[in-house]
């Protein structure tokens, strides 16, 4: 499947995937926010988007992996690991030294997939979810509260 997959800028006619942002990133507004600063690439599968990422200039040489979505119907196939794959590509060629990117401390399989992509964590913020969302977000049993932030060297 990997080798069917095309991935590309979104054009700035198209519609915005929030479909897919939103199983990311539950808060529309937060979104809203950093994609105004940020590159959308899609990724597609037979001409249908199965997934999607968002790189975001994070200030000097680091850029943030601000959102990463896999359909759900599509995920658990290497498709996520693929996608980090091709970011870290794009930033390197695009002359960044580090790339990195965040997450909830509840986010579990998530925290393993980017260390397993050579992501460390560098940094904690603590209540980050508690202080900028309204309702609580819980996952795989326990409150979402802190992000997580993870960085590699490119
Ligand atoms: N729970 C448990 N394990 C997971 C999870 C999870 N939620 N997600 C990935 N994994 C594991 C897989 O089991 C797999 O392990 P293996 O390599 O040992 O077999 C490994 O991670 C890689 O899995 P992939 O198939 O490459 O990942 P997938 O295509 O499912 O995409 C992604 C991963 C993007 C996290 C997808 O599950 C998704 O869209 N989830 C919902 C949205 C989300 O949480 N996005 C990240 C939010 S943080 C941010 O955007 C910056």
């Amino acid at each position: 499947m990997k080798d069917e997959i095309v991935v590309r800028e979104l054009k700035n006619k198209e519609t915005i995937p929030y479909n897919l942002l939103l199983i990311a990133d539950p808060s529309k507004s937060n979104i809203d926010k950093y994609l105004s600063d940020s590159i959308v690439y899609m990724a597609d599968f037979k001409g249908q988007t199965v997934g999607c990422y968002v790189l975001c200039n994070a200030g000097g040489e680091i850029t943030e992996i601000k959102n990463i979505a896999v359909d759900e119907k599509f995920q658990g196939k290497g498709l996520g690991t693929f996608l980090l794959h091709d970011a870290i590509k794009r930033a390197k060629w695009s002359g960044f030294k580090k790339i990195i990117i965040g997450t909830g401390n509840s986010s579990i399989g998530q925290l393993y997939l980017y260390q397993k992509v050579g992501f460390r964590i560098t940094d904690i913020k603590a209540d980050f979810f508690k202080t900028n969302y309204n309702q609580p977000i819980i996952e795989n049993g326990i409150e979402c509260r802190d992000m997580i932030l993870l960085t590699r060297d490119l």
